[in-house]
């Protein structure tokens, strides 16, 4: 048997590493076995943190002289437990958050920006603040198949598996929640829709907006937090104002991730679109370089909410798709997804607008379908796609796309890699054959010449019939877009969800 330390350091440090990311809560124990399993345990441990609500007043004495290691801080705000009383409640003021429940989102927040406010910030380190708000409740009645994760890379993917297992086995039988052998058999009833995606900070603890107001801008700025998540397992809603409030404390603050879902009655998606452009118009600031919204959606809810006018599809607002576009001229990154119309971002375009660092621009466009939809609109859009492209110097990709069940679509173009005739590549591709005309062709050749690629080649892949698009998941998954337009997790918690709900195994 040879000893640990006749290895050579890189290997020690390797097979460590490896233990590490299968199970890094076991190992912690082990740092007082030597000074080398100290640093590397705890670069570990510290780089990704969870905070509980109750942990978040002890935080500044946990973290104490590991702080500069820190990268990561997943804030888990666990609401109160419900049975079923309350799982489909008639009463009104169980759709939001109750008062009890604000308080302690509040504390969390004056708890944890006092902690971290006094964190240096540092130019080259970044440190990312995941938000997340949920009760442990919301997976035993109505909704099974949700699970609450933290924001985790690849190398966790193994776990995925074993998770979508306990879960079917979870979800067998139970008719009151319209579950059958772990099939979903019912519609969830709006009530119970409304409980789980219930409006933080509506109900208390703040008498008004102004209160509300006064509170976040008390809060000390936080330098050190550089990017903010917001993901989708995340079905409470934050009040677009109150975002506007958080991120104006986060003066370092040059990424953010957001994954809000729609609303279901069509009055409140009308009210929150306004006040969701005064949060984009907010964000047109110098520091902001990356901004990916992913509005989240089911299909199937809508028919919980007929009566309530909600659109069977999201039908977005022009006015968000100006205020999005308006925000991107000074962005490297934008995507947005369902939130806007990619027709509506390029109409907004005004003669003076140049977009100087954009380098990658990803947009849903619903005129991205098989049949039915208008070839007129979609050469529209195509070609003022083009003319935008343009006023962007440094654009590298632009991507189009549309998914839903049962159709993809991604329209891209990739700009010449630099030397002496070399060609952009516009790739089509999808569940179907795209007809480019030659009018749009033509728009795009001079967006290939003008980014000094000598014209274009067009590419065309049409997936497999036999590929299932069962949800906007798949269609993501499928068209392989350049980068995440939503997190990696989310994406599969929205696979594994249409997966379980409809009773298909992998
Ligand atoms: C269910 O919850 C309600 C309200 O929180 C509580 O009053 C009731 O006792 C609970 N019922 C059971 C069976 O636990
Ligand atoms: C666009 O953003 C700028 C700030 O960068 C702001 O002054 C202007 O009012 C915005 N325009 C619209 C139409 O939102
Ligand atoms: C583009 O990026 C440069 C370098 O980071 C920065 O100085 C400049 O302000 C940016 N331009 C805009 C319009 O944001």
């Amino acid at each position: 048997m040879t000893s640990w330390h006749r290895f050579p350091t890189e290997i020690r440090l390797t097979i460590l590493e490896f233990l590490l990311l299968q199970d890094g809560c076991s190992l912690a124990t082990f740092t007082t076995v030597s000074r080398e399993w100290q640093t590397t345990i705890e670069r570990h441990t510290f780089s990704r943190i969870k905070l509980t609500s109750s942990r978040v007043a002890d935080f500044a004495s946990i973290v104490h002289r590991n702080r500069h290691l820190v990268r990561y801080i997943w804030l888990c705000l666990e609401l109160q437990e419900y049975n079923c009383t309350g799982c489909e409640p008639r009463d009104p003021e169980l759709w939001t958050l109750s008062h009890a429940e604000n308080v302690l989102i509040t504390a969390a927040f004056q708890d944890l920006f006092s902690a971290l406010s006094v964190w240096e910030q540092s130019a080259d380190s970044s440190l990312l603040l995941d938000i997340s708000v949920y009760s442990p409740s919301d997976s035993e009645h109505c909704f099974k198949y949700l699970t609450f994760e933290p924001d985790v890379t690849s190398y966790m993917r193994w776990r995925d598996q074993s998770v979508a297992q306990s879960m079917l086995v979870k979800a067998t039988t139970d008719h009151r929640h319209g579950w059958v052998a772990g099939i979903r058999t019912s519609i969830p009833d709006s009530h119970a829709i409304d409980r789980v995606f219930g409006e933080i900070m509506s109900e208390g603890p703040f008498d008004d907006e102004e209160e509300e107001g006064q509170w976040w801008q008390q809060l000390p700025l936080v330098p050190a937090v550089t990017g903010v998540l917001l993901r989708q397992q995340t079905r409470r809603r934050w009040k677009p104002a109150a975002l506007a409030h958080m991120f104006s404390r986060l003066p370092g603050l040059q990424e953010i991730q957001y994954e809000p879902w729609r609303e279901w009655a069509g009055v409140q998606q009308r009210w929150t679109d306004k006040s969701f452009q005064l949060l984009l118009e907010s964000l047109s600031t110098d520091r902001l370089r990356r901004l990916v919204l992913f509005e989240n959606f089911d299909q199937t809810y809508p028919a919980s909410y007929m009566n309530l006018g909600c659109d069977p599809k999201r039908i977005p607002s022009s006015h968000v798709s100006r205020a999005v576009a308006n925000a991107s001229l000074k962005l490297e990154h934008l995507s947005a997804s369902f939130i806007v119309k990619a027709s509506h971002f390029f109409a907004a375009r005004e003669l003076s607008w140049t977009w100087p660092n954009l380098t990658w621009l990803a947009l849903t466009s619903r005129l991205l379908v098989p049949q039915g939809g208008s070839q007129t609109e979609l050469d529209d859009m195509l070609q003022s796609a083009a003319v935008a492209a343009m006023e962007m110097p440094n654009l590298e990709t632009m991507e189009l796309w549309n998914g839903e069940k049962g159709l993809a679509m991604l329209f891209r173009y990739q700009r010449a890699e630099q030397g002496q005739g070399q060609l952009a590549v516009i790739t089509c591709r999808g569940t179907w054959e795209l007809t480019l005309r030659p009018v749009v062709l033509q728009a795009w050749d001079a967006v290939a010449l003008r980014h000094r690629g000598q014209g274009h080649i067009v590419v065309k892949e049409l997936l497999d019939a036999g590929v299932r698009v069962m949800s906007h998941g798949d269609a993501i998954g499928h068209l392989k877009l350049s980068r995440p337009v939503i997190r990696p997790v989310s994406l599969r918690q929205i696979q594994m969800e249409h997966m379980i709900r409809e009773g298909l195994q992998n």
